[in-house]
């Protein structure tokens, strides 16, 4: 029961639609009307500037955070459960504040892709992992100037490791590594279709490349 409620928490807490409350409260817009319609960080970074962009990042990396690490609420798991139970109520807490980004309870349902959120609830899992995934995004980002395709390379990197690499001994784990990738291509469909097309936009800050 208590780790039902904790779940409730966790969906709760992700679904905090950051891009969609500093785009009312401080610019008296709905970015889900701006740029490329989503409720994120680089959408935000897009529509309102590096500053307001960088605080949606950052906030909305820290709800992944903090959702996967409400297991610390239940003594059980920070004294006597195996790492392998603990991981799994994480891998849970994670992936409802991720449902919570995508579909926030306070936004009508209408959020944003998630990979911030994922990305604090690797971080809070598997720090190593997450590192070398930021690695795989920088890299794609600086080679290509697309945020869209550099998360979704790193989600399937973060796939990759978990499978092939770090070579994780849960199956729970390796389940939620290939889930995570499908579920960032999911989300990043019109993405991939701009891409397809060549009407995807790059990140402005480097644009001065162009010329
Ligand atoms: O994580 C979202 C990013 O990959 C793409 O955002 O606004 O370009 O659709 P956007």
């Amino acid at each position: 029961m208590n780790e039902i409620l904790l779940i409730i928490a966790a969906y709760l807490i992700g679904s905090v639609p950051t891009a969609i409350w500093v785009s009312r409260y401080f610019f008296g817009i709905d970015i889900r009307d701006y740029g490329s319609g989503n409720a994120g960080a680089t959408n935000t970074y897009r529509v309102l500037g590096a500053k307001w962009g960088t605080l949606v990042m950052i906030t909305d990396m820290v709800k992944g955070v903090i959702a996967t690490s409400l297991y610390i609420l239940i003594p059980y798991y920070v004294t006597k459960s195996n790492e392998w139970d603990r991981t799994n109520l994480m891998i849970g807490l994670g992936l409802a504040a991720v449902a919570g980004h995508i579909f926030p309870i306070w936004a009508g349902f209408r959020g944003g892709k998630g990979v911030a959120t994922l990305f604090g609830m690797i971080l809070a899992i598997q720090p190593i992992v997450a590192v070398c995934c930021v690695g795989v995004f920088l890299l794609v980002l600086y080679l290509t100037r697309f945020v869209s395709l550099s998360s979704i390379l790193s989600s399937v990197a973060f796939a990759v490791f978990i499978l092939f690499i770090f070579n994780d001994d849960v199956t729970l784990y390796r389940i939620f590594s290939v889930a995570v990738a499908l579920m960032v291509i999911l989300t990043h469909q019109k993405n991939i279709n701009r891409l397809l097309n060549g009407t995807e936009s790059k990140v402005p800050i480097l644009k001065h490349r162009d010329r």
